[in-house]
């Protein structure tokens, strides 16, 4: 493994799960940790990165030597990622986005209904990725694609739908893969090149052979 092969690079990464509130005290969210996006700043602060961590709900202390930004929502994750997107070199989507929001947040708690059931109306939320690939100038975009079937079919899809430069597609049926555990097994897609499969290893390890892979591509 190379040192120091970010350096002078601003990468930005999105970690963790959205939140959406339904009324004061519920929410919509997912099983995200964080693990993956704040491994993947640690392993780019390591190659001399400047790091940004655009960070939705996880129990994980601040990774030294990152800015770090606390949101809740897929909006306010989006309007941090925009933002950030003129001042980046690369931008990496490891947060588990809510696809769906409630229309109307209620104010109040809400109440048990008498008839016993309980109708949740809601809307789609922004498309980040997608919006940066729409966006992006010369940076170097990475989402990744969590799926629990038809693994390869779905992600190579999404890298070029959303106009993605590389996808880390991870299937997240199997045991020790993706949400919550420490360790990951990820294959990544890119453009041109034949899918490559990496073994499960800690996520660490996957965010250190990512970071050399991306280096690669854009020095
Ligand atoms: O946080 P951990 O517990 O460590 O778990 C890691 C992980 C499983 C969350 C991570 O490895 C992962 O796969 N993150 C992406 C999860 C996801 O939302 O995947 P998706 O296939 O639904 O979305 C595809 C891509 O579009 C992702 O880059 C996602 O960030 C992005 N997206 C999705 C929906 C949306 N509205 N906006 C987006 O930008």
């Amino acid at each position: 493994q190379q040192v120091g092969v970010l350096k002078g690079k601003h990468v930005v990464i999105s970690a963790g799960g959205t939140v959406e509130p339904i009324d004061p005290v519920r929410y919509i969210s997912n099983r995200s940790s964080g693990k993956m996006g704040y491994a993947l700043a640690q392993a780019a602060v390591e190659q001399g990165a400047q790091v940004t961590l655009v960070s939705a709900t996880t129990t994980l202390p601040d990774p030294i030597g990152v800015k770090t930004i606390h949101i809740q929502s897929a909006q306010d994750l989006s309007d941090q990622m925009i933002a950030a997107l003129p001042e980046a070199d690369v931008m990496i989507m490891a947060a588990a986005v809510s696809d769906y929001r409630m229309g109307e947040p209620a104010t109040n708690k809400l109440k048990k209904q008498e008839s016993g059931q309980l109708t949740l109306t809601l809307v789609e939320n922004p498309d980040i990725l997608a919006q940066l690939g729409a966006m992006k100038e010369q940076q170097y975009l990475v989402g990744f694609a969590a799926e629990t079937q038809n693994l390869l079919t779905y992600a190579q899809k999404k890298l070029v739908k959303k106009n993605a430069d590389m996808l880390i597609a991870n299937d997240v049926s199997k045991d020790q893969v993706g949400f919550g555990y420490d360790t990951n097994q990820v294959t990544i897609l890119t453009k041109n090149h034949e899918p490559q499969v990496l073994p499960l290893q800690s996520k660490l390890a996957v965010a250190r052979e990512v970071m050399q892979k991306i280096s690669k591509a854009i020095n």
